[in-house]
């Protein structure tokens, strides 16, 4: 298993590219994450392919259904023997709590996390679904949620990890997007980090895509960010 927080996101169009990218990468300095785009194109087969080559896999799937839907979804992701499965926070107690449960009848089990708000999610947003709520505390309230249903983490923005990282304690998993590399392009994520600021604030698993999957050298790039890292 890698000692590198890094987990690279395959967020490619076809699972032979993803593939592709994932053949450059070595499984002893990062993870991989397959979505939803990748998932529905390439399906468990996918998955299989990228465990052969030796990844731990985070399946980034962000279920969100009634419980028995979500419980039986997530006992499907740990069929396949992903490292990491994940839902999303506000769907509720029952689902995370049946969710838990359902992955504790596994011996070796994946870590099941939840998404508290979307960071791509402005408060104006917010405000037309939630009228009233203020992101930042739905986004501790959900994270203490999810603590509380048993559950190991929670994806969040790395702006926010300091506070859950003390609220909820650092045996609780903070997977954070929103990171970006020094003198790299932000692209369309607004409240960046880098990686050593992400890790000092507190995540404990970092989400890079287009920095490493994009970078005109991108085994080059992610052994950078390993070195910024102190991870060999
Ligand atoms: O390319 P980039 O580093 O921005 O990729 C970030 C990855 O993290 C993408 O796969 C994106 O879908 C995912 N993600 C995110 N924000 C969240 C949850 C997941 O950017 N809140």
């Amino acid at each position: 298993m890698t000692q590198s927080p890094v987990i690279v996101a395959l967020d490619f169009a076809t699972p032979e590219a993803a593939l592709d990218m994932a053949a450059q990468l070595d499984p002893a300095l990062c993870r991989v994450k397959v979505g939803k785009e990748l998932f529905t194109r390439g399906g468990p087969g996918m998955v299989e392919a990228l465990h052969n080559q030796g990844f731990d896999l985070f399946l980034d799937l962000k279920f969100h259904d009634i419980p028995n839907t979500v419980a039986r979804a997530c006992t499907a992701a740990a069929d396949l023997g992903v490292w990491m499965v994940n839902v999303h926070a506000s769907t509720g107690r029952s689902a995370m709590t049946q969710a838990a449960e359902a992955l504790a009848q596994f011996a070796q089990r994946p870590l099941l996390t939840a998404v508290t708000v979307l960071t791509s999610f402005s408060q104006q947003e917010l405000s037309e679904v939630s009228p009233g709520e203020v992101l930042a505390e739905r986004v501790s309230r959900l994270a203490s949620l999810a603590k509380d249903c048993g559950l190991d983490g929670v994806v969040c923005s790395p702006h926010e990890a300091s506070d859950l990282s003390q609220s909820l304690g650092s045996d609780f998993a903070l997977v954070t997007p929103g990171v970006r590399p020094e003198g790299t392009a932000a692209g369309d994520q607004t409240r960046i980090m880098t990686p050593a600021q992400a890790m000092a604030a507190g995540s404990t698993y970092l989400v890079v895509g287009r920095p490493i999957t994009q970078a005109p050298d991108p085994v080059a790039a992610l052994n950078q960010i390993n070195l910024t890292l102190g991870v060999a």
